[in-house]
């Protein structure tokens, strides 16, 4: 897997400063930049992206249909409500894993329901702005396993 998305939700471009208790005090860029160095010592090609708004979202994962081979996703309180988004992840068809900085299981009744998981091949929440690292850590895994078993059937 050579082309990854990583796409960023509602509010997320506000983090470092954005109840810091809750996500921490690194920014969205400096996330950015950390996981282009990452995805860059594995000879893997990123384009990372944010918006506020839902639709421009589910534009941007449709526009890089072709280009891209996976994604990671932190889809914001989007993660709690919205279909729109999951179909469009759904539509695509490229394998995905959902992020999350805060442990959405320890939070408020509401975070805990995810209907973007379904369509995800694994959630990664809890471990801060790593969980970006660790979320593409499992997308680039789940990729060799796949070759593998593909060559050997
Ligand atoms: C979040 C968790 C969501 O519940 C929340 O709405 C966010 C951030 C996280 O990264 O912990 O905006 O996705």
């Amino acid at each position: 897997m050579k082309r990854i998305l990583v796409v960023h939700g509602p509010n997320l471009n506000l983090l470092g400063e954005r109840e810091p208790q809750v996500y921490g005090t690194v920014s969205l860029e400096q996330i950015d930049r950390e996981l282009e160095a990452f995805a860059k010592a594995r000879g893997v090609a990123l384009k990372t992206f944010q918006s506020n708004h839902e639709g421009a979202l589910i534009d941007f994962v449709h526009a890089q249909r072709r280009w891209a081979e996976g994604i990671v996703i932190n889809p914001g309180a989007l993660t709690h409500y919205s279909y729109a988004l999951r179909d469009a992840l759904a539509a695509v068809a490229l394998p995905a894993v959902e992020v999350h900085l805060s442990d959405v299981q320890a939070r408020e009744a509401f975070r805990k329901i995810s209907v973007i998981q379904p369509v995800c091949l694994a959630q990664v929440a809890g471990l801060g702005w790593k969980s970006y690292l660790a979320g593409l850590e499992k997308l680039l895994e789940h990729a060799q396993v796949t070759h593998l078993t593909q060559n050997t059937a």
